[in-house]
């Protein structure tokens, strides 16, 4: 396994599961499977609403001896709706609870998109706070003051654009450690990536796999499958893999983390098992062709017609 490294000597696994759209009932069995298999780093969120299973699993192989809490790199993310600062270490708590840990080895502010309390999915632009409301820095402040808690052993971000970044680096001199965001062949992030690189964040791709499991209302007309593109096929034919291995293996060659989902056995193994890739200078130069900026995680759904995050990723 190979690890991305922290100032402190921690070490996040490359490659971890990814449990965002996996059902309750399915994903604790996914986790013990992943666990009993290998994988040493969990992808959770709140809001995914399946952290009390994932905890169960996480308290049982602990309890079976399979693996111990110390081995573990587990990660989880603030909802939009815990952004004020009296509302981050309530949150990161019941998360805490949720999972049966003492503590995260890494935890993100979910989006740059802050809902009023209590609000779970908005509806209207009076359930948004605005990040005049809700700054950034303020709820950044109290990720910072979760760590020096001991509540999480490093802090992050996910979902923020280099503008966002440059912004709240101004505003700090501990600024995150990771940037979670979508990347896969159709969007290599490659300026994204150098930025981060220069100012010590650490990168994870998260849809590395295109995401086909999202439901209806997230998804284009006519959106390109990343898992059927010709041109990745006939590269892991070439190497005797899958496809998703040819694209885990990709992602991993450019130092970013990847948290590839599933709750299918065989494929959790499969995709911890793409390191054995070995992809050449000529598969590089194919795969780098296939960006072309295709976003499958728009933002869109926080868009309501008066509020301010018409523009998530500053790309207007
Ligand atoms: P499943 O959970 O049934 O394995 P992403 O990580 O980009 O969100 O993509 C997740 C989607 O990719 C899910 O539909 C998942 O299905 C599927 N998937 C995960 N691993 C593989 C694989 N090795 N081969 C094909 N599909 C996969």
């Amino acid at each position: 396994m190979t690890y991305l490294n922290f100032k402190n000597g921690d070490k996040m696994p490359i490659i971890g599961l990814g449990t965002w759209k996996s059902d309750k009932g399915e994903v604790g069995k996914a986790v013990k499977t992943a666990i009993k298999n290998g994988y040493r780093h969990i992808d959770c969120a709140a809001t995914y609403g399946n952290e009390a299973e994932i905890g169960e699993a996480l308290a049982e192989v602990i309890k079976e001896g399979i693996v111990k809490r110390e081995d573990l790199w587990i990660t989880s993310k603030l909802w939009n709706n815990a952004h004020k600062s009296e509302d981050v270490l309530p949150a990161l708590k019941k998360t805490l609870k949720d999972l049966h840990l003492d503590y995260l080895d890494l935890y993100l502010i979910h989006w740059p998109v802050a809902f009023k309390p209590g609000v779970s999915y908005p509806e209207k632009d009076d359930d948004y706070l605005s990040l005049e409301e809700a700054p950034i820095i303020d709820t950044w402040k109290m990720m910072l003051q979760s760590k020096k808690d001991g509540l999480t052993k490093h802090v992050g971000v996910s979902n923020f654009s280099e503008t966002k970044l440059k912004d709240l680096l101004l505003k700090t001199e501990d600024g995150p450690e990771v940037n979670q965001v979508e990347l896969h062949p159709y969007l290599q992030q490659n300026s994204l990536i150098e930025f981060c690189s220069k100012n010590n964040i650490h990168v994870t791709a998260y849809s590395p796999l295109g995401s086909g499991d999202r439901i209806e209302a997230m998804k284009a007309p006519n959106e390109p499958s990343l898992l059927e593109n010709k041109v990745i096929q006939k590269i892991a034919k070439k190497h005797g893999a899958s496809t998703a291995q040819v694209i885990i293996n990709w992602e991993t060659l450019r130092g970013t983390a990847v948290i590839p989902k599933s709750t299918n056995e065989g494929r959790i193994i499969e995709n911890l098992e793409s390191t054995g890739v070995k992809l050449d200078e000529e598969d590089l130069e194919k795969i780098a062709s296939l960006d072309d900026h295709f976003r499958y995680v728009t933002g869109e759904f926080f868009v309501t017609k008066g509020n301010s995050y018409s523009d998530i990723y500053d790309e207007q």
